[in-house]
């Protein structure tokens, strides 16, 4: 199966960013973890990062009929845009969301995610593990299982 992990705004500064708050593993090493994990389960990775909310929905969209699921990481956008969430409802591809943090022991205002109820699950708090846990459900999900 074909996977697209997507991340948004201020994660290309994992690493540097809060390190207390998201950990010291960069975007670059994720990214590789991914890959490396897609190849051991027989998925194909394609990593991209953008800040801009409209290249992500553009992503969303240039996803449908070339990826067949989604590891969603939206940052902020998670909680703010309406537009990510219809961009996902209009591909109809199934998408894992994940949070390095774990957003609901954060600010009220990161407790609500615009993504979840379009989205198969919610990952978060296991920091860049998360990715690879999502892959696996997602996989879980492609191959038929229950999850
Ligand atoms: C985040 C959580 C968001 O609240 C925040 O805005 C981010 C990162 C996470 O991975 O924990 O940018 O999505």
């Amino acid at each position: 199966a074909r996977v697209l992990v997507l991340n948004g705004p201020n994660l290309n500064l994992l690493g540097i960013r809060q390190p207390e708050v998201y950990g010291a593993t960069t975007l670059e090493m994720i990214d590789a973890a991914c890959h490396a994990h897609g190849e051991a389960s027989g998925l194909a990775i394609t990593c991209r990062q953008s800040n801009h909310e409209g290249v992500l929905v553009d992503a969303i969209h240039e996803a449908r009929g070339t990826q067949d699921g989604i590891v969603l990481n939206a940052g902020a956008y998670t909680h703010s845009s309406i537009a990510l969430r219809d961009a996902i409802s209009s591909v109809a591809l199934p998408v894992v969301e994940v949070h390095l943090s774990n957003i609901h022991a954060r600010e009220a205002f990161r407790h609500q995610s615009h993504i979840a109820p379009v989205a198969l699950g919610q990952i978060c708090g296991f920091g860049a593990q998360g990715y690879i846990l999502a892959l696996d459900a997602l996989a879980a999900h492609l191959d038929g299982g229950t999850s």
